[in-house]
């Protein structure tokens, strides 16, 4: 019998692509050769190469256009990524192709992105290591660069899914106090002593720091708008490693400016990998070119994740463990 042939549309770590390759005629993109954008691309090569299955990534749109023009052979698409904003899975649905996800295996390595940025984001990091950089700094001084500690303060999490509970996990080290937002309370032994908020003028206003964790769509477009900001405390501290659109940039970098927003970490940007250049010269936000999950464990663990559902549906026929469509 002849290996299912599958198309991965970007480069990904040795043992993953060694072990599509030993499964799968794997047809790999071993320079990670830019594709254009548009998917038209991933659908001319499908095409091509006759594929039964698709291994894409965040970045890569499967968009309508996209999945209408696959060829019949494509059963699955699976994508290396837990977000699947940049898939229309209703299309996907009505050609009968199955798409599948990479969840829980990068909780872990996008919360300690995003306290990464928390942290960057109260302690001034960005500013400090510029200092450091410029050989401008004259020394230790009592009053130089002082931030805020996280101790004690409120974090409020927006999407209380498991990398927001993550998240929740580390803060308690800091012993912070964690508020959440979600469409429902969670049982009390996922909460973990967190408080919920039935209502959004409750947490905005309670919370000193927020960190968003909300998948992307027309739903959270710009959830984050300069009416929101303004119920935030003055001097409170934003960051996202979920998806860029759900925030307003022209409202962030206002408030970053006027200081009603003390700073900012990001992860992740409306249009990356375009950044909104009001941005790039404030000092006040920490920047990272979505890294979320990009630890060497969780990219393998992603790629074997990815592989095992591309398995059940091209080789095993059986149900995929993680079907999103
Ligand atoms: C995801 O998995 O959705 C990430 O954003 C890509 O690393």
């Amino acid at each position: 019998m002849p290996k299912p042939i599958l198309l991965v549309t970007r480069k990904l770590p040795e043992a993953i692509e060694a072990r599509a390759s030993r499964d799968y005629d794997a047809r790999l993109n071993p320079q990670d050769e830019p594709w254009s954008t548009d998917g038209a691309e991933i659908a001319r090569r499908a095409t091509a190469a006759k594929a039964d299955g698709i291994l894409g990534a965040a970045g890569d749109q499967f968009n309508a256009a996209c999945i209408k023009a696959l060829p019949d052979s494509v059963k699955v698409i699976a994508t290396f990524s837990v977000g699947f904003d940049h898939i229309d899975v209703e299309a996907a649905k009505a050609r009968g192709i199955v798409v599948v996800n990479t969840p829980e295996v990068l909780s872990f390595a996008t919360a300690e992105c995003a306290f990464t940025l928390l942290l960057m984001a109260a302690r001034r990091a960005v500013e400090g290591e510029a200092l450091v950089r410029s050989g401008q700094w004259k020394g230790w001084a009592p009053t130089q660069l002082m931030g805020v500690t996280l101790e004690h303060k409120k974090l409020g999490i927006l999407g209380f899914g498991r990398i927001g509970r993550e998240l929740a996990n580390m803060a308690r080290g800091f012993r912070m106090e964690i508020h959440y937002r979600d469409m429902q309370r969670l049982p009390p032994d996922l909460e973990q002593g967190a408080i919920y908020h039935d209502n959004e003028d409750s947490f905005l206003s309670t919370i000193d720091m927020i960190s968003m964790h909300v998948p992307g769509g027309a739903g959270t477009r710009h959830w984050l708008n300069a009416e929101r900001l303004a119920k935030m405390k003055k001097g409170a501290i934003v960051i996202n490693t979920g998806r860029g659109p759900s925030v307003d940039d022209a409202a962030l970098i206002a408030a970053l400016k006027s200081g009603h927003i003390r700073a900012a970490g990001l992860d992740v940007y409306d249009g990356e990998p375009k950044v909104d250049p009001g941005y790039l010269p404030l000092r006040n936000v920490a920047l990272l070119p979505h890294l979320g999950s990009a630890t060497i464990e969780t990219r393998d663990a992603m790629g074997n994740r990815a592989l095992e559902n591309l398995d059940a549906v091209l080789l095993k026929g059986s149900a995929p463990p993680h079907r999103v469509a």
